[in-house]
Order: structure tokens, then C-alpha cells, then sequence
């Protein structure tokens, strides 16, 4: 495949910014008015042009049920127009009044094991509570009313956060809600109990009302009635988005509504589902500060949301300046990291970095966390950096509307993660998530950008799809699949994918169900390894974790198992099916390990890698019609050089020949292409 150019718009994501958003999280409510004059002062100075309000506001601005004060939001909507600087209006639904939990405490979200959640936090509610939907209705409409066509007004932003810190909820309205759905999902009750195979313990059900949500029980509750409970969970909350989103539609035309997704970091919500209904693609990304390979975390974030975002450019919502304060050791961001995550999340496709908060708080439960401006105030490194990386975001400008173009894609599937994380599977070391961080961290050390797809989606457009976990495969994902490989594309699967279908149940198919006739084997038993064990291969890796017993059927095997349960058996195939091939790792590899075997799956892909490249050097080019943006990040502590030619985009100084990236550093060179 050669790499050409996609279409661009030089305009920029957010309807009247022409330059890269950035900004923050403003909660001026939470300062006197001549703090107020400093932070607008202070935003001039730094170049922001985008900031988010009122996201907890609702009892400031509906302080009794029906009563509106607007009067602090106006003057502040007044100064930042005066100023020229943006708004991303919140709708506080994530954080309703002391008064409403009091006249409607059955709304109050509930857990699984019964407890109802009370008041004093945060983003939480049951999703299908009338009076909550009813209070909602009322504040977005008023906010809609008063500001929908207010000339500094950029952006809706919905809500915060939608399935945090609560998804789930098993209260009464959720039950009632759950069985709606479900009417809705099976037609009739015959098929419901067909689908979650009720036969099994005795579980079939007469009538509709005698279905409950998958409350805690004696023992494992149905798996396929927990699928259906997370899948309902999802579409729950996503109609309260989807009934804000349509006032702010109806009452502020042509302003742009988002919510901000955690794109890999929410396990509760199918971002698929949620990425149709927003206008603009937005994310939370938090580093987790205790990993050496944060960076790497945060690539993959990024890479996901471009993907739920189709390509196409996307806002980086939040992020921090510094240490967040919410885990179990908060590790501060070092001189230079503040300007390679921004730059890293641009370069994966954000044309907005903004950041949470503008101001550190000095009260309630978040003021241990950094800010733009810290505790400090602005004499600080942190707000010189973040002064930096503004005036170096504005010299991005020409760089609106690039796209990142990837050969490799990721197949992620919320409802196969859902299926997989419910209780009694064959090993508790299953992960997941710890699979597909593998298979990225060998891609990404590479230096190949990736993107993610749903496995329904269009594969055409890439040469190399990983199924790292897929444990559960719809038939349309299994033919999917198949006829990528089949059009000259190659696969490579891992351990204890295309197990299940739909309803977590095993089809009566060779296993892998989906994958057999792809990956030309069957297995024949499933052999996990006891904790700590390895199993040895005859390429010289060991795999952790799991072993399969399986019969290659057309596949040729790769590697052997030398030891463990499957000695003697293939670890690793590679089957040719029309014009492409499909690889099979049946056990779990480090990165390292996954480099060493599946270096020839890259050559059927006709990727060619550079092994000799330094891993911790971040490449990605971000595409323009006839230009190319080189973006170097320089993880290491030494500095490192690279032959490239252009214009260092951010200097506007020729580049010709060697040249050096400081240790931490960033360079993005910018060369024009055909
Ligand atoms: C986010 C949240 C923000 C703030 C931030 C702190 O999840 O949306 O409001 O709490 O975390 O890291």
C-alpha cells in the first residue's frame, strides 16, 4: 500500500477557532470575582481560546427546583467574550442539587450488592430515573435558552464523564428500564430464554416481571444476563446523553455537542455506539503515573479515540499539567513531559489540547491536583510550560485538519471485554487488556501507528489486523474477518479469541469458532498454566499465562511447545487462506517476545520495520494534501539524532541533514509531500 495523502480542511474542529484549541476546565464559581481579572489576564497572555464551565454549576445556577440565577454565569460568559477566548458550556447533569437527592432519593444510583450511593460526590444517578430525566430536561433547556446562541459560545459539553465513577445501577427504575430493553432486544420471552440459555439451573421465565437486573446472588448469576446488563447500562446512559444532545440541538443550532469519552479507560461504556451520536469526538486521558510506560498508554488512548473519532480530528478534553491526586501515588510530570504528552496526543490527531483545571483548587476533594495554574501561581515551571506549549500549539496552526494515516489495526470490542470479565472463565490471569497492551507496545516500540476497529467494521483500508483478545465474535465479525484475510490481508490472533458468540454461549463449531477456518486449526482443549508457570517454545521464548491443545488443520506451525501441558503441540501458526495469510499465538508473549516470533507476520504485511530504530523515540506523521508533519517525541534522557530535511515547524528554521532531539525533548519537521 502506498501512503497517500487524505483530504484536509484547514478549518479548525471546534466552529470559529482557527487555531488548535487550548484551554481547560474553568470553575471561576469557585474564586472571588478579582481572581476572575487575573485568570482572564493570565489566558490572554498564554494564548488560550477554549475553556469549560459550569460542568458542576447546577445548584449555583438552579439553586431551588424551577429558580435560575444566571447572573454569575452571564458576567462570566461576558469577560471571556470580551477577551476572545471561547466557551465549551458544561451541562452540570453529573453532579445534581442537595435539593433533588432529597425530594427524589429514588433516583440515587444503586450497587450491585444493594447499597444505595449517597450525596457529597459526584457523577452519580440511576440513568433511567424520571425525576432525574425530568430535572435534566429543565436545567439543559434553561441553559440552552439563556446561552444557545451566545457569540462566545464554541461547544456543549455534556455532562462529564458518562459511566464514571458509576455505571451500573440496580435501583427499581433500572429493573423496569432492563426489562424494556430486553422486550425490545428478544420480541418474545421464548427467545430471551433461548438466547441466555435458561434451560441451565432452572432459570426459565414465564413472565416478563419476574426478570430482575443480575443483583448479587448465592452464586455465579447468568452470563449472559450480566452481557445483556452491561449492554443495557450502555444504551441507558447514552439516551440521557442522546436527550440532552437533542434540546441543545433544537435550541443552540450549529454549536457542536460533545461528551468527553475515557476512550481506554472506561470499561462500562461501547464508545462505538456513543462516537455516532456526538458531533465531536472527545477525551479524558489521566497518565498512570506509576508506569515506566505511561507514554505508551497514552499513545494507545490516543489512538483509540481517533479511531471512535473515524479518522477525523478530535479535542483531548482533560488532561493534567502535573500529578493527579486520585492514585495511590501521584507521580508529578517531569521538566518536558507536560509538552510530549500534548504533543503526542496531537500528533495521534487532537486538534485541541485542553486541560483539567485552569486554576488549582484550594478546597473539597481535588485540591491536591495540578492545574495550568498551580497553587503557585504563574512564577511556576508548571505554568512556563504550559505557556510554552501554547505558543508552540498556535505555531501548529497551518496544521489544522491533518490526519494520521494507519496499515495496522486493533480489533477492540467493549461486549467481548464485558463477556471475558465475567466470573468463572478457564484462568483468572486472563486479561484482556494486558493482551492488547502487548501486541501495542511491540507495535508502537516499532514505531506503527495503529488504529482500532470494531471487528464488524471496514478492514479494507489496512494490511495488518490483530485480534489480540476476541473472546467473543458476532458471525458478521467472524466473515469480517475471513474475508480480509481472503482480499491479501494478514491476521494475527491471540489466545482464547473467537470463543463465544453473541449471548457468551459456544457455538456448536470447531473452536476457535469464529477464527478455525481462517487460522486453519482446531483446539482441542483449552490448557491455562498455573500461576508463575511458563511454558517453553522452540523458538527460545517462554509464554505465560495459557497453552492450547490444538489440531493444524491447514495451518503450518511456526513453533512448537518444548514444555507445559501443550509439549510437543504448536505454540505458533501461520495458515494461507486466498491471498493472505493468518497467525495463531497460542500463549501470552511480552512485547520483546512478540517482536522476536511475529517479525515475519510484518513481512506478509509487507511492513517493513526498522529494528535498529531507538524504541523510546515516538515517530508519527500527522498528513496534510501536499504536507507532511513529522512528529518526534524523545523519551529517553539522552539526547538522540535522526537524518530528516524540512522546516522545524515550530522554529520556522530550516532543517537539513542531522538533526538533534534533546533528551525529553520534541521536534516536529514539516516537509512538503506529492
Ligand atoms: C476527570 C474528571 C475531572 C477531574 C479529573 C481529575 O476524570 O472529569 O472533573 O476530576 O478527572 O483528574
Amino acid at each position: 500500500m502506498t501512503l497517500t495523502a487524505p483530504a484536509t480542511t484547514r478549518a479548525g474542529i471546534v466552529p470559529g477557532l482557527d487555531r488548535i484549541a487550548f484551554g481547560g476546565d474553568y470553575n471561576p464559581e469557585q474564586w472571588p470575582r478579582e481572581v476572575w481579572d487575573d485568570d482572564i489576564k493570565l489566558m490572554t497572555e498564554i494564548g488560550v481560546n477554549l475553556v469549560s464551565v459550569g460542568i458542576f454549576s447546577w445548584v449555583l445556577l438552579e439553586p431551588r427546583e424551577g429558580q435560575f440565577d444566571f447572573a454569575w454565569l452571564d458576567d462570566v460568559f461576558d469577560r471571556l467574550h470580551a477577551a476572545g477566548i471561547g466557551v465549551s458550556l458544561g451541562t452540570p447533569t453529573a453532579s445534581p442539587p442537595a435539593w433533588f437527592w432529597k425530594q427524589h432519593p429514588d433516583a440515587r444510583p444503586v450497587t450491585r450488592d444493594g447499597i444505595p450511593l449517597g450525596f457529597g460526590s459526584r457523577g452519580m444517578m440511576s440513568p433511567s430515573a424520571p425525576a432525574y430525566a425530568a430535572a435534566c430536561e429543565r436545567i439543559v433547556t434553561a441553559l440552552a435558552e439563556r446561552y444557545g446562541t451566545h457569540p462566545a459560545l464554541r461547544l456543549w459539553h455534556v455532562h462529564n464523564e458518562y459511566g464514571a465513577p458509576v455505571s451500573e445501577s440496580y435501583d427499581t427504575h433500572s429493573v423496569d428500564a432492563f426489562r424494556v430493553w430486553l422486550a425490545k432486544r428478544y420480541g418474545t420471552l421464548e427467545h430471551l430464554n433461548d438466547a441466555w440459555g435458561t434451560a441451565f439451573w432452572g432459570q426459565r421465565y414465564g413472565e416478563w416481571d419476574e426478570i430482575d437486573a443480575p443483583r448479587r446472588a448465592a452464586t455465579t448469576v447468568n452470563p449472559a444476563q450480566r452481557l445483556d446488563f452491561a449492554r443495557f447500562t450502555s444504551d441507558a446512559l447514552l439516551a440521557c446523553f442522546v436527550r440532552e444532545r437533542d434540546i441543545l440541538h433544537r435550541l443552540s443550532p450549529g454549536i457542536p455537542v460533545t461528551t468527553n469519552f475515557m476512550a481506554t479507560s472506561c470499561p462500562a461504556m461501547d464508545y462505538w455506539k456513543w462516537a455516532r451520536e456526538v458531533d465531536i469526538v472527545s477525551n479524558d486521558h489521566y497518565l498512570t503515573g506509576e508506569r515506566r510506560d505511561a507514554h505508551v498508554l497514552l499513545a494507545m488512548d490516543a489512538d483509540m479515540t481517533r479511531s471512535l473519532a473515524a479518522g477525523k480530528p478530535w479535542l483531548l478534553m482533560e488532561h493534567s499539567t502535573s500529578a493527579v491526586n486520585w492514585q495511590d501515588r501521584n507521580i508529578a510530570k517531569r521538566p518536558g513531559e507536560l509538552e510530549r504528552n500534548s504533543l503526542s496526543h496531537w500528533a495521534r490527531g487532537a486538534d485541541g489540547i485542553l486541560f483539567f483545571q485552569w486554576r488549582a483548587s484550594r478546597s473539597g476533594a481535588e485540591k491536591f491536583h495540578s492545574a495550568i495554574v498551580p497553587h503557585q501561581g504563574a512564577q511556576s515551571r508548571i505554568f512556563t510550560e504550559a505557556a510554552e506549549l501554547g505558543r508552540h500549539l498556535g505555531d501548529l496552526r497551518d496544521a489544522l485538519g491533518t490526519r494520521v494515516h494507519a496499515r495496522a489495526a486493533i480489533l477492540w470490542d467493549w461486549e467481548s471485554f464485558w463477556a471475558q470479565d465475567l466470573e468463572w472463565r478457564p484462568s483468572k490471569d486472563l486479561s484482556h487488556r494486558r493482551q492488547i497492551e502487548n501486541y501495542y507496545t511491540w507495535l508502537w516500540q516499532l514505531g506503527l501507528t495503529v488504529d482500532f476497529a470494531h471487528p464488524e467494521a471496514d478492514l479494507a483500508s489496512y494490511d495488518l489486523v490483530l485480534a489480540p483478545s476476541l473472546y467473543l465474535m458476532s458471525e458478521a465479525a467472524a466473515a469480517n474477518v475471513e474475508s480480509f484475510v481472503r482480499a491479501g490481508g494478514t491476521l494475527i490472533a491471540g489466545y482464547f479469541s473467537g470463543i463465544v458468540g453473541v449471548h457468551d454461549n459456544v457455538p456448536a463449531a470447531p473452536l476457535p469458532h469464529g477464527l478455525s477456518a481462517v487460522l486453519g486449526l482446531s483446539i482441542d482443549e483449552f490448557a491455562p498454566l498455573r500461576s508463575g508457570e511458563t511454558a517453553d517454545l522452540s523458538n527460545g521464548l517462554s509464554g505465560t499465562v495459557w497453552t492450547d491443545l490444538l489440531t493444524a488443520t491447514s495451518a503450518r506451525t511456526i513453533a512448537t511447545y518444548t514444555t507445559g501441558p501443550a509439549a510437543g503441540g504448536a505454540a505458533i501458526t501461520r495458515n494461507t487462506l486466498g491471498a493472505g495469510s493468518a497467525w495463531y499465538v497460542s500463549t501470552e508473549l511480552d512485547p520483546d517476545g512478540l517482536a522476536s516470533a511475529l517479525a515475519p507476520a510484518l513481512e506478509d504485511a509487507r511492513i517493513r520495520a526498522d529494528s535498529a530504530r531507538e524504541p523510546q523515540l515516538e515517530h508519527i506523521t500527522r498528513l496534510g494534501d501536499d504536507v507532511a508533519y513529522e512528529v518526534y517525541l524523545n523519551h529517553t534522557d539522552r539526547t538522540l539524532r535522526l537524518q530528516t530535511d524540512g522546516t522545524d515547524a515550530v522554529s520556522g528554521e530550516p532543517v537539513g541533514g542531522e538533526t538533534e532531539i534533546a533528551a525529553g525533548g520534541t521536534r516536529i519537521i514539516r516537509h512538503p509531500i506529492q
